[in-house]
């Protein structure tokens, strides 16, 4: 923990959209009783307009005995009207998305009026291809208007979308159609990123010959590159084949708040990747009141989370919270350094962006190629700048403070969750000086606790687990048909309390310092990779016998995968197979699967019951060969010599 702080500029604290005082008073007053949160919450719940208004705010109890969480329960609302209709009749030319294309030439503004008309004739478009109320919808899409309409046409039917990462395999991609049991899934022939083509459409052709995805009735394609793919004539349709003729109205489907809105898979420390439910009028309520907090927003921002719409960030604060608060949001089909490394500060004086959300790796890479591509832009349009998914570096935080914001951005290191919907502990800018690092404070009625690993609640100066006391409206719900994973993975270790796998500090300021996961989940550039579905799939390879999979420090990336391989005897120990093994992985999981480092072993440090012990793996992996702690359980002590030979030889 480093303790220097940055004051933010008495310019931007002037125009703030509340004080230093007021964030202690709300927020003191948001948790001061359940009562007095729940009439918070009520307040809150203000800001939607609801078909039905809620007469019941929260219904929230973690003992398992008579486990419960609702929020809203009786009110009625529909999302896409709330991040659509609702701003016609004030700001129907406002842009809502301003999408920019891979290639700088390429860029699409939609109003809320087209916006509307857009997502209206694809819910009709799905209704009559059978798709209604409570029917699951994959989306495997680049990032393009059509994703964003997509998901909010689901929102409009009621349909429950799940948003597939382009990047995953058809592997990856098909297990989740299997488990969400889709009806329909909406792709594209191909999407294009710094100028290279990945197959969408092929993956989703090979993911729906897995046994399990008949499912699926239709297939709808939108066309991006033109590129010739086989389109299969029961199946497939072209999305402007659908929508072509249909009206720009659709009536909206009611919803209970309770009503799925989504699902999102994310790994898990076991098993298979688990399908997070989130439900109506708690999320987008939560959404839309965090938004506006964390990023100081005002009416004129123009806002751009460079988030992929197949993670959680994408889905809460690149689409609903934006359009639900009638922000314009900036969509960026590319990446940062195509055609130069220039490119991110070019679209923020392209569309005069002035909030920019992003993750420490992407600010991480740019910061290795030097200032002078930073540099090439004014960025004079920038107001605020935040981050996301993992820790940041001081160093990172720097850059991005010093070079990117020209030193008069503050910083709002936001940290949050795929389960917790919105952002649960960030600095509310202008309300309190800036820690590099830091998450800092909670956000309105959000009550951290660090707990030791007995369960111990530990007050003031203090470094832990972070559990979470009470719930919040943009709490998940559920793991997609496996209720039982869900109670097990986050309210029986410590009961009473949501637990959120990560580990925290609090300083003497009372401030949150998340120090990275607890449990076996890798943060890998930010998105979540289980070591069990990474050992899996490379014990999936004919040639291997078992591995075990441990986080190691990256440079750029924050976290690097590391393998350890045990191969069948006759295998040989060569590059090579290192090579096959790395591509079977990326094949298994998808390209963000990458293996840092492969080391081919004899044996792995097992204790005598048989369980791997990663914590010796991890200080290993890290170059830390001696003080290894308590090795006094371990079944066959010689194998860490022989791994460290292993090590040796490799540096
Ligand atoms: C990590 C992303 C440090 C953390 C929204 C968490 C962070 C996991 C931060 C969730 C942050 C997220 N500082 N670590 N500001 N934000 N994390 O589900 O380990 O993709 O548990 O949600 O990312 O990742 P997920």
């Amino acid at each position: 923990m480093t303790q220097s702080s940055f004051p933010v500029s008495a310019e931007f604290v002037a125009a703030a959209n509340t004080t230093p005082a007021q964030y202690i008073k709300d927020y003191q007053r948001s948790i001061a009783s359940p009562k007095a949160n729940d009439d918070f919450w009520a307040e809150r719940a203000e800001l939607i307009d609801w078909i039905k208004k809620p007469t019941v705010i929260s219904n929230v109890n973690y003992d398992l005995d008579d486990f419960r969480i609702k929020w809203f329960e009786d009110g009625e609302l529909n999302i896409s009207v709330n991040c659509i209709d609702r701003h016609l009749k004030d700001n129907p030319y406002k842009p809502a998305i301003i999408w920019e294309g891979d290639h700088p030439s390429l860029h699409k503004t939609l109003s809320f009026t087209e916006l509307h008309a857009e997502v209206c004739r694809l819910g009709n478009a799905m209704r009559k291809l059978g798709v209604s109320k409570g029917d699951r919808v994959t989306l495997y899409m680049p990032m393009i208007p059509e994703a964003m309409i997509a998901m909010l046409a689901c929102a409009r039917i009621g349909a429950v979308h799940s948003v597939v990462f382009g990047g995953f395999s058809a592997e990856s991609l098909g297990n989740r159609i299997i488990d969400s049991q889709s009806k329909l899934v909406i792709t594209a022939d191909e999407g294009v990123r710094s100028n290279k083509h990945t197959p969408l459409k092929a993956n989703v052709d090979r993911a729906l010959d897995m046994d399990g995805t008949q499912c699926v009735e239709k297939v709808i394609v939108v066309h991006r590159t033109g590129n010739s793919i086989p389109m299969s004539g029961r199946r497939d349709v072209w999305y402007h084949s659908v929508v072509a003729g249909e009206s720009a109205e659709c009536e909206p489907e009611v919803m209970n708040a309770e009503d799925p809105l989504f699902l999102l898979y994310t790994s898990g420390s076991t098993g298979k990747p688990k399908g997070v439910l989130h439900t109506t009028g708690g999320y987008i309520t939560y959404a839309l009141s965090t938004f506006r907090d964390a990023f100081d927003i005002k009416d004129d921002d123009v806002y751009w989370c460079s988030a992929d719409i197949g993670w959680i960030t994408g889905h809460t604060y690149s689409t609903y919270a934006p359009l639900a608060n009638g922000t314009t949001t900036v969509m960026f089909e590319g990446a940062p350094d195509y055609p130069t490394w220039a490119r991110v500060g070019h679209i923020i004086d392209k569309h005069k962006v002035s909030v920019v959300y992003t993750a420490p790796t992407a600010i991480r890479s740019m910061m290795k190629e030097g200032d002078a591509f930073v540099r090439e832009s004014d960025r004079s349009s920038l107001r605020l700048l935040a981050t996301v998914g993992e820790p940041i570096n001081p160093e990172a935080w720097d850059w991005y403070y010093e070079v990117v914001g020209g030193g008069k951005c503050p910083i709002v290191d936001t940290w949050w969750q795929t389960e917790t919907g919105g952002i649960l502990i960030a600095p509310i800018p202008g309300t309190v000086a800036l820690k590099p690092s830091c998450a800092m404070t909670p956000l309105y009625g959000i009550m951290p606790e660090i707990v030791d690993s007995d369960g111990e609640v530990l007050e003031g100066l203090a470094e832990g687990n972070l559990v979470i006391r009470g719930g919040w409206p943009g709490q998940m719900r559920t793991i997609y048909k496996d209720h039982e994973r869900f109670l097990q993975t986050y309210f029986t270790e410590y009961p009473g309390y949501y637990f959120t796998g990560d580990g925290a500090q609090r300083d003497e300021d009372g401030h949150y310092w998340i120090t990275g996961r607890v449990d076996d989940v890798l943060n890998v550039a930010g998105h979540r990779l289980g070591t069990a579905e990474l050992e899996s799939a490379i014990d999936s390879h004919p040639a291997t016998v078992e591995a075990a999979v441990v986080g190691m420090p990256h440079e750029i990336r924050g976290v690097g995968i590391a393998a350890f391989v045990i191969l069948k005897s006759g295998e040989t120990k060569d590059e090579q197979i290192k090579e096959e093994l790395n591509r079977h992985v990326r094949r298994e999981i998808g390209p963000i699967a990458n293996l840092d480092a492969i080391y081919i072993v004899d044996g792995l440090p097992k204790t005598r019951s048989g369980k791997i012990m990663r914590r010796i793996l991890r200080s290993l992996a890290a170059g830390q060969y001696v003080g290894l702690g308590d090795l006094s359980t371990l079944a066959d002590s010689s194998v860490i010599n022989k791994i460290i030979e292993v090590l040796r030889a490799e540096d």
